[in-house]
């Protein structure tokens, strides 16, 4: 058995990681903050899913921690570059990993192969492909921290934009402009698009809507549908046929999931 409350320890352990980040008056730097309350929004998100799915018990536990955890790897990664481009630094979920079996306390033997798991969910949190070979034990922790992790960025991303304040969070982007050629051609085919398509606010929304087709569970669908994520994107996108085709089948897939 995971030891009773594995998840209050890992808060206590984050909190404590983050303060040794503070200056000398207390103070985090802004860019750190955003991580900071981003890991607590994704546990409250994974802690939802969670309870959609019914879990409980050392598996509602161990995906709590792990959502938690998963951009531990954020906050040396600033610390150390001053960047949370990873191309430029190091990626950074496999960064959160070595820092956690570097820094944390040492889990209890009879806790080792869940502990695993949960390194590994911080892991895989950010990458774009999953391998094919993931325990079983591990995979419903994988998914609910991607769930988790990806609902908060659609959050995140539409606060700002309302907020007119996108460069603060995406600061390499234009904030107008339409679509790169290479990335509509890249979701129309392949329903995803790589960042180094990447240019305008457009080619990152239409990326972050091709993660819907990587959201794994049907609570996370109906989150997202709740916060009118989906419905906001439609809105603001600039029209263009081959983009509309996408957008039309993201949404039926995201209405499809919901009801699964
Ligand atoms: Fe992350």
């Amino acid at each position: 058995m995971v030891r009773v409350g594995l998840h209050v320890a890992a808060e206590k352990w984050l909190s404590g990681y983050i303060d040794s980040f503070r200056d000398e008056k207390g103070a985090l730097h802004p860019l750190m903050e955003v991580k900071r309350t981003h890991g607590l929004r994704v546990r409250d998100n994974a802690s939802m899913i969670a309870s959609g799915l019914g879990w409980s018990g050392e598996l509602l536990e161990c995906g709590l921690t792990a959502a938690l955890l998963h951009d531990t790897g954020r906050f040396p990664q600033f610390s150390r570059w001053g960047t949370y481009y990873d191309g430029a630094s190091q990626d950074h979920g496999d960064l959160g990993e070595k820092t956690l079996r570097e820094l944390f306390p040492a889990v209890d033997a009879a806790s080792a192969g869940r502990w695993e798991d949960i390194l590994l969910a911080v892991r895989l949190h950010n990458k774009k492909e999953l391998p094919k070979e993931i325990s079983p034990s591990a995979l419903p922790l994988v998914r609910i921290v991607r769930d988790s992790d990806k609902l908060d960025v659609f959050r995140l991303v539409r606060t700002h934009v309302e907020e007119n304040r996108i460069n603060d969070l995406l600061p390499r982007i234009a904030p107008a402009g339409g679509y790169s050629e290479a990335l509509v051609r890249e979701v129309a085919s392949e329903r995803r698009g790589s960042y180094n398509n990447v240019h305008s606010l457009s080619d990152f929304l239409l990326v972050q809507l091709s993660w819907v087709f990587d959201l794994n569970f049907a609570p996370s669908f109906h989150m997202l549908r709740k916060e009118g994520v989906l419905s906001w994107m439609e809105r603001i996108l600039p029209p263009e046929e081959t983009v509309n085709g996408f957008i039309r089948s993201v949404l039926r897939h995201a209405e499809l999931m919901e009801s699964a």
